[in-house]
């Protein structure tokens, strides 16, 4: 049974309005939902602010009245749609909880995408950025602990592993060296593009996210861990952007947002197991088939080429939540110690990686280092969550 999104019916843009009341949407149960629901809202929020930025920048760079009054219009609408699905987040969670669970995505969600993605260099770069954000996954779980005096399983439950990635420090690399080649657009299959979109996205959110919510904090380890978590997500938000080809039209790149959240909606719908978000979704993915048709009215007139040479003629299975937990065991066991050079990878540390470490670090410990000793010191041991056994890193163990 294929799905292509481009030959469907939506609902028509004029009728996507919603007032108040249908805007007031019944968030999650924060103690009983599935972990894996709250996932899919904080990656399902990433794509539609990606959305509206995205289309606000298109506006900046048009100078056609008509046009840009179209794109507010639709835009509108994608901001309406942001409400909708990040007001799913219960308001009880602290933002620490909320943290936890936005790595959590970070994690299930990238290595799914390594897992399927066809293009060697971009699989690379997915399997390349897990282990960062499954380390931070850990740093952030011995905050919570120490702080909060609460064990980051609450948040992920037993489904996402929580122990040393590649480690946190390591990740402060020369701007430089985090710029990738994009694919190519005119041989890049139809998923390699929404892989790379829909983890840009994500990144991007994340990195939004903390430059926003680390000051609120007033403990110092607190504030001085943000600050360095959300310096690395800088780095990967230029990590995987620089995947996409720049050489894409803005017309194309239109086109390619909508279809891509055509693509996460029904994914979401499909796997979604909360009866009242799968209705969220599907409404959305409805809205979202008049977003596309209308982006490819625009690039059949800009561009004058046929969607269908730029988009799947169906959409690729979907993207889905699971457990990655051998995989990753896997990744860590391989990859844990590579760094990039230039726009490749190699596992001994060269000398613009160190001058860029030795500035940052000025002499002292990362505060990435510092929470987990901390915590340990106040706890009486590190929090980990192993659920597979011990830590496959002989010297990363936790009774080293
Ligand atoms: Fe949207
Ligand atoms: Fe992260
Ligand atoms: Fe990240
Ligand atoms: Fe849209």
């Amino acid at each position: 049974m294929t799905f292509n999104p481009l030959r469907e019916r939506g609902i028509p843009l004029d009728k996507q309005l919603r007032n108040w009341r249908e805007l007031n949407v019944t968030p999650i149960d924060p103690d009983h939902a599935d972990p894996y629901t709250r996932c899919r809202i904080i990656a399902m929020n990433g794509i539609e602010v990606e959305a509206i930025l995205f289309s606000h920048q298109l506006a900046r760079h048009c100078p056609d009245l008509e046009l840009k009054q179209q794109l507010a219009r639709v835009r509108y609408i994608e901001a309406q749609q942001q409400k909708a699905v990040n007001w799913l987040l219960p308001g009880l969670a602290s933002v620490l909880e909320t943290t936890l669970a936005y790595e959590q995505v970070a994690v299930d969600l990238t290595a799914w995408v390594a897992r399927m993605e066809p293009d060697p260099y971009l699989k690379q770069a997915y399997q390349f950025g897990v282990l960062e954000d499954f380390d931070h996954l850990y740093r952030y779980a011995n905050l919570y602990e120490m702080i909060e005096h609460r064990r980051a399983e609450k948040i992920v439950d037993q489904l996402t592993e929580v122990m040393p990635g590649r480690p946190t420090y390591l990740h402060h690399r020369d701007p430089v060296d985090n710029v990738r080649e994009p694919y190519d657009r005119s041989s890049a299959q139809p998923i390699s593009k929404l892989h790379a979109l829909t983890i840009m996205a994500a990144e991007q959110q994340t990195m939004n996210f903390y430059m926003n919510v680390g000051p609120t904090y007033m403990e110092p380890i607190a504030r001085r861990l943000y600050q360095e978590i959300g310096l690395i997500e800088e780095e990967h938000v230029t990590h995987y952007e620089s995947l996409v080809d720049p050489g894409e039209s803005w017309w194309e790149m239109l086109l390619n947002h909508e279809y891509n959240e055509c693509y996460l909606y029904h994914s979401f719908m499909q796997t979604e197991s909360d009866p009242k978000v799968k209705n969220i979704w599907e409404l959305h993915l409805n809205m979202e088939l008049e977003h596309l048709r209308l982006a490819a009215e625009l690039f059949k007139r800009h561009d004058g080429r046929d969607p269908e040479e730029v988009v799947a003629p169906a959409l690729p299975a979907p993207l889905t939540f699971e457990p990655n937990k051998g995989y990753l065991r896997e990744l860590i066991a391989t990859q844990i110690d590579y760094t990039t050079l230039g726009t490749g990878y190699v596992q001994d540390a060269h000398e613009r990686f160190e001058k860029m470490q030795e500035a940052l670090m000025g002499g002292e410990k990362a505060p990435s280092e510092t929470v987990v000793q901390e915590n340990a010191d106040k706890s009486g041991r590190e929090y980990r969550l192993e659920t597979e056994g011990p830590h496959p890193v002989g010297s990363l163990r936790a009774d080293r």
